[in-house]
């Protein structure tokens, strides 16, 4: 969808979505609307129950006296209850409205209420950056009666005073709805279509032009390296390995980066623990938390983020094979810990424990931030509004709670404890890779913890519940991979790492 800024002049075509507040208090450009329609929006307030709450709209179609086709009156709610992640989501449902009501044209002319915290160019901005995630698709597969699900809104226009601010402003969100889209395309892309080295090879081809370094490591350099856990996984799939390592630095010379790790099973079948027949459809997500490195990498790099930071995923496809691994193989990390596998579908924290330990030995990273869809447990847990977290660092909790209220990619924090760390003690190897019938997500973590080494700052964030969801039930996500994490990370980029 095109997006581009105007300053205020008369609608000629297209539908006018103009603001109120909660108590059906007009904003100026409405009042405009209102008087060059021959007070329409009046007469139909009056006959609505529209009361300016958020959420609520309010749509006069063909209003006489104006070229607009449609007058749009979006509730913004209370003044002082205008956010950012609001109007995120205000932006995204005027979208879905537009869609419904076929409009190929729109002007949003929202102005900011008194008493409201944000600035004009931040209204225009963050309402554009809604409307625009709200936009995404993935069609590339449907061959037939494509007009099911084509949109006719092709371009908005965002009215604002300060059309050179609010540019500005949605310059850094826009780069941010790229890697938001990057890592939505590659949780949705099937599993035959991405595959370990495909992913790679994309992840290069969208991060290398921006100035990111990737470097992608295959099985035989990862057989020499000592890696394991992770080729353990794999080795049951005619697919390849690739561990895939992307270096941004926007930031000082020479400075510790951040790390973000990625699980990246292309598709979990469980291997020889085989999953039953309703768990497997889906499990082409569980490349999620790398596909969310992969789009925040980019997200950073697109908008010349002045930060250093690593992003290492690792990539498998979990198989059953006659050359897969069994439920009680012992594998030896990259680490040097031994692994007893007691259960093949635990494989995600194996993936994640050679990667954690090469990215810490390798860039002495000044914080390692995991995301994986690592358990069901979290999803029994939290379901789909809070990912879990898990960390040895307070204060980068904070951060990243802080981050996930700002944008809205909210995170619980859930127990490490030595207690949990107790039950994945294995009979013969220093550890297994499950715990016991309970506490699922919290044994994962602790598996996780094994890998940390010099107390390097540390948060495990499982997004099995947030990463796929039906878009139904959110307002800026029309389909099932979600981009979670993306903003978050971003955002805490911004308030706490950027020099
Ligand atoms: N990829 C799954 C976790 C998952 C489940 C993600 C449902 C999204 C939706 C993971 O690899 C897995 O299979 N975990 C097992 C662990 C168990 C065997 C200890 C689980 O959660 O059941
Ligand atoms: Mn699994
Ligand atoms: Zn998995």
């Amino acid at each position: 969808m095109q997006i581009s800024f105007s300053a205020p002049a008369d609608i000629r075509e297209g539908a006018w979505v103009v603001g109120a507040t909660e108590g059906g208090q007009l904003l100026p450009a409405a009042v405009r609307a209102d008087k060059a329609s021959g007070g329409a929006l009046s007469r139909a307030l009056k006959y609505s129950s529209f009361t300016g709450k958020a959420g609520q709209f309010l749509d006069v179609v063909a209003p006489a006296g104006l070229k607009a086709s449609r007058i749009l009156v979006a509730g913004l709610g209370k003044p002082d209850s205008v956010d950012e992640k609001g109007l995120e989501s205000l932006g995204a449902q005027i979208v879905a409205r537009l869609y419904a009501a076929g409009e190929a044209k729109a002007a949003l002319e929202l102005d900011v209420p008194k008493g409201a915290k944000v600035k004009k160019a931040e209204l225009a901005a963050h309402l554009a950056f809604g409307a625009r995630l709200r936009s995404y698709a993935f069609d590339k597969y449907r061959t037939r009666n494509l007009d099911e699900y084509q949109r006719k809104l092709k371009a908005i226009t965002m009215v604002t005073p300060d059309v050179a601010a609010a540019k500005k402003a949605h310059a850094g969100l826009a780069a941010v709805a790229d890697g938001i889209f990057l890592a939505r395309d590659l949780v949705n892309e099937p599993p035959n279509i991405l595959y370990p080295a495909e992913f790679a090879r994309r992840a290069k081809a969208q991060l290398s032009k921006l100035g990111v370094k990737v470097e992608i490591l295959g099985e035989a350099e990862m057989r020499r390296q000592g890696f394991g856990a992770l080729l353990g996984v794999g080795q049951g799939s005619v697919r390849e390995s690739q561990l895939v390592v992307m270096q941004w630095n926007g930031g000082k010379k020479g400075g510790k980066p951040l790390a973000l790790i990625g699980k990246g099973v292309c598709f979990d079948t469980g291997g020889i623990s085989l999953k039953p027949g309703n768990a497997l459809a889906g499990m082409k997500g569980d490349m999620a938390g790398a596909a969310c490195v992969t789009g925040t990498m980019l997200a950073l790099a697109a908008r010349k983020a002045k930060v250093n930071a690593v992003g290492v995923i690792g990539l498998v496809e979990n198989m059953p094979d006659g050359g897969a691994i069994r439920p009680d193989d012992v594998l030896t990390s990259l680490s040097g810990q031994t692994i007893e596998v007691l259960n093949t579908d635990a494989e995600g924290r194996l993936v994640l424990a050679d990667a954690l330990t090469y990215t810490q030995r390798r860039f002495k990273p000044k914080l390692v931030i995991d995301l994986a869809t690592l358990t069901g447990a979290i999803v029994a847990t939290l379901g789909f509004e809070h990912a879990g977290v898990f960390s040895n660092d307070d204060e980068l909790v904070r951060r990243i709670q802080s981050a996930g209220r700002y944008t809205g990619e909210r995170v619980w924090q859930l127990p490490l404890d030595p207690f949990y760390d107790k039950m994945i003690r294995s009979k013969i190897a220093d550890m297994k890779n499950i715990g016991g019938a309970n506490s699922g997500a919290i044994t994962a973590a602790q598996f996780l913890k094994r890998f940390i080494e010099n107390d390097t700052p540390w948060a495990h964030l499982d997004i099995a519940g947030v990463a796929w969801q039906d878009g139904e039930q959110k307002p800026t996500i029309p389909s099932w991979g979600t981009g979670w994490g993306v903003r978050l990370l971003n955002r805490m980029v911004i308030e706490h790492y950027e020099s």
